[in-house]
């Protein structure tokens, strides 16, 4: 059946050639834009809710267990990208390995991936940048910095009347402004994102020395708080557990969010100047890095404060005001606002890089393909996704969008985990730079561990993504496989 049809490797090597963008992008730079995809929201915002309400000090423990999992997955991935050196991320490996329709439906989760991962960051933005306003005394009103639902919380929360009509201005402002640099390159993009890269860093290492001289170890007891029954905000007990190990593993769920984007490298392979050893080294050294700083920062925030009086929006940021160094409430507010605006830039720039690699092969209109004259950006796509995560963030609670990410991520890990597998057992003599160590292994467990985290996510959550599989498979038929290159050249 021609929807099982394999792109020929010959084909890659073919887009290699005639790669457009321009080549440069160092390893480290690569590593650079790995780091600076992944430290974001999820350290600096969902620590809180993860140590409240569900592991308490044992944080540090989910965040390796949500590290383990996503080292097995990008090991897989850095073995992808060392064969196929192309842009397109997991949607191109499956399309080299598996088919065009698992590819294709790869390609569709990943929009879930970088568009609502970054929908999610520019409405975590918008929370940063109004505290940071709040610092210099500026108070936003709170119907121009939420989407309605948020708003309507808040504006009864204070006994004041529901809004009828909310926007969040600062997500939708930092979108465009996102949207403008990558318009103009990618180069400018490596260098704002670079030193971006280098304040993010700096500040949560500073976090870790400052910090660990305020820890108190009977913080740290007990580790692993016994378990009670998780209730929601209505009083019913929700079926999940809080603290206990149970309530570990719920929030390696959540802590989750925090690693996403080391995928992100596989995208930038068209821009880099070695692309067949750089790739893998990026992805598995900007995961390994940020996994380290990721462990120590939960051991420091747990030790300075006891879990329960943990702040849930900015816990990084009120452990220091919770001992009286508020100069380092301001860096580290001003250090997280300019590093959320780093996550954005990549998961845009890798979600225009799969639309670009699948317009390449007829499975997305020429549109997405398009390239600027002079800047060689896919200027047209950049605008259409910067248009679309504008005004969803500007529209869409954090909680159902940061969802979503998460859910098509973990498919994605999962299918990356089984390409890996099948293209060792189909094409053992491919020339492979990288190879996964004990693949069969590290794959199943990739796969199993990716699966498992899914089962975790709400209903409500499932149905949607539900919904949006379907749709993608009908879009596949009425369109990508009539236009694909390869039902073109007649490939069954
Ligand atoms: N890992 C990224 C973050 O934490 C998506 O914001």
């Amino acid at each position: 059946m021609s929807v099982w049809r394999v792109k020929p490797v010959s084909a890659f090597e073919a887009d290699m050639k005639k790669n457009d963008l321009k080549r440069v992008l160092t390893k480290w730079g690569l590593t650079s834009l790995g780091i600076g995809a992944i430290i974001g929201g999820g350290i600096f915002t969902l620590t809180g809710i993860a140590a409240h309400d569900y592991a308490g000090p044992a944080l540090a423990l989910a965040f390796v267990i949500a590290g383990i999992g996503c080292l097995f997955a990008s090991l897989c991935y850095a073995e992808f990208a060392s064969v196929l050196p192309v842009e397109g991320s997991a949607y191109a490996y499956a399309y080299g390995t598996v088919g065009e329709l698992f590819a294709w439906f790869i390609g569709w989760n990943l929009i879930l991936e970088y568009m609502m991962g970054a929908t999610t960051v520019a409405v975590a933005w918008s929370g940063y940048f109004v505290k940071l306003l709040h610092l210099f005394g500026i108070e936003f009103p709170i119907w121009l910095c939420n989407d309605l639902s948020t708003a309507t919380e808040k504006y009864t929360a204070a006994g004041m009347a529901a809004p009828d009509f909310a926007f969040n201005l600062p997500a939708f402002l930092i979108t465009w402004v996102v949207t403008a640099i990558l318009v103009k390159g990618i180069k400018e993009a490596a260098k704002t994102n670079n030193i971006i890269v280098v304040v993010k860093i700096a500040v949560v290492l500073f976090v870790i020395i400052v910090g660990a001289f305020y820890i108190k170890t009977e913080n740290w007891t007990p580790f692993i708080p016994a378990e009670v029954p998780a209730i929601d905000e209505l009083g019913n007990l929700t079926g999940k557990m809080n603290f206990g190990f149970g309530g570990v593993l719920t929030a390696a769920t959540i802590v989750f969010f925090a690693y996403i984007g080391f995928d992100a490298v596989s995208t930038q392979a068209g821009e880099a100047i070695n692309p067949k050893k750089d790739v893998p080294f990026a992805i598995v050294a900007s995961l390994i890095i940020c996994t380290v700083l990721y462990i120590l920062v939960s051991l420091v925030l747990t030790g300075m404060v006891r879990y329960d009086q943990l702040d849930k929006a900015a816990p990084v940021a009120s452990a220091f005001s919770g001992i009286g160094i508020n100069w380092a409430v301001f860096i580290i507010t001003i250090a997280a606002t300019a590093g959320l605006t780093s996550v954005m830039l990549v998961m845009m720039l890798g979600q225009t890089r799969i639309f670009l690699g699948m317009a390449k092969d007829g499975l997305m209109p020429g549109f997405f393909k398009a390239l600027h004259p002079t800047f060689r950006t896919p200027h047209k796509s950049t605008v259409l996704v910067g248009a679309i995560i504008s005004i969803v963030a500007a529209l869409t609670p954090i909680d159902k969008v940061s969802e979503m990410c998460s859910m098509g991520t973990l498919l994605a890990f999962a299918m990356v985990c089984v390409a890996v597998m099948i293209l060792r057992y189909k094409k053992p003599e491919l020339e492979r730079p990288y190879r996964t160590p004990a693949v069969y292994l590290i794959g199943s467990l990739g796969v199993a561990f990716n699966i498992f985290l899914m089962t975790q996510v709400r209903a409500a959550t499932w149905n949607f993504f539900m919904l949006w599989g379907v749709i993608g498979i009908i879009v596949y038929f009425v369109y990508g496989k009539r236009n694909s290159n390869l039902e073109k050249q007649g490939i069954e």
